[in-house]
């Protein structure tokens, strides 16, 4: 992926749009008919004949320029999302700074999961500095809380689970850099969109057990992430 241009990026998703359907691009508000309304940096030079484009698989349409500043505003992973529908396009990969994800099975149950173990997921992020993808590059980044501990039964759709945790790991999707909607505090380490249990045999806020639906929120989730069982199975 390195060495192609946001434009290039932008493109490989697209179909070409000779005849724009009179409604508005929905990411600058402005008609898909007529110019981009975004003029942000690095996003000129495109002409008018190919300002539009159909994304190939949701087939949701923008101008060009809107995809490539939106592309640039994000990490550059060379992967896009529609921002209608949020189909993903590529392999999307988020800002989790650096650290280590292990995990273990401990020998007890967890409330709602008689039936079996539990497996215990370990998170630990050392403070750090910034990098480009974060929302204030130079400036350092605290982490609170670390190692955040995990549960999960350890039944088949707990290891399901895991496994596709594993991959948001790999993938920068776990963690991210901002601020806390627990703490008010800016720049530091918080969850991303994917939930988890950090409690094992209480559930005094709200992210222990037992909970019935969890797993399948979860799962729910990673898919959302881009993230999904059926995409292992050949691999
Ligand atoms: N356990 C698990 N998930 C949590 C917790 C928690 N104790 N608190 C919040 N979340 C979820 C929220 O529901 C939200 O979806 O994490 C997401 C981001 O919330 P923030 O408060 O911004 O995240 P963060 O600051 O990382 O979490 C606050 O979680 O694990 C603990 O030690 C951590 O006390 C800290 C708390
Ligand atoms: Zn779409």
């Amino acid at each position: 992926r390195k060495g192609r241009t946001p434009e290039e990026v932008v493109r490989r998703y697209l179909q070409k749009v000779r005849y724009p359907p009179e409604e508005d691009c929905t990411i600058c508000m402005e008609a898909l008919a007529g110019p981009s309304g975004y003029k942000g940096p690095g996003v000129g030079g495109i002409s008018r004949a190919e300002s539009v484009g159909r994304l190939s698989q949701c087939g949701h349409q923008y101008h060009l320029q809107c995809l490539v500043a939106m592309y640039n505003n994000g990490n550059k992973d060379g992967s896009l999302q529609c921002p209608t529908c949020k189909t993903i396009y590529g392999v999307k990969t988020g800002n989790q700074p650096p650290g280590k994800m292990e995990y273990h099975v401990i020998p007890h149950s967890l409330p709602g999961h008689p039936d079996c173990k539990t497996i215990r997921i370990i998170y630990n992020i050392p403070p750090g500095i910034q990098g480009p993808e974060h929302p204030n590059p130079g400036k350092p980044f605290t982490a609170r809380g670390f190692p955040r501990h995990c549960y999960l039964p350890d039944s088949e759709k707990g290891r399901l689970v895991l496994k596709l945790l594993l991959v948001a790991w790999d993938r920068r999707l776990i963690f991210s850099v901002g601020t806390s909607s627990t703490t008010g505090e800016t720049d530091t380490v918080i969850w991303n969109e994917v939930h988890h249990k950090t409690e094992f045999g209480s559930n005094l806020t709200g992210h222990g057990y037992p909970d019935s639906g969890h797993l399948d929120n979860v799962l729910e989730e990673l898919r959302a992430q881009g993230i999904a069982e059926e995409d292992f199975i050949s691999q």
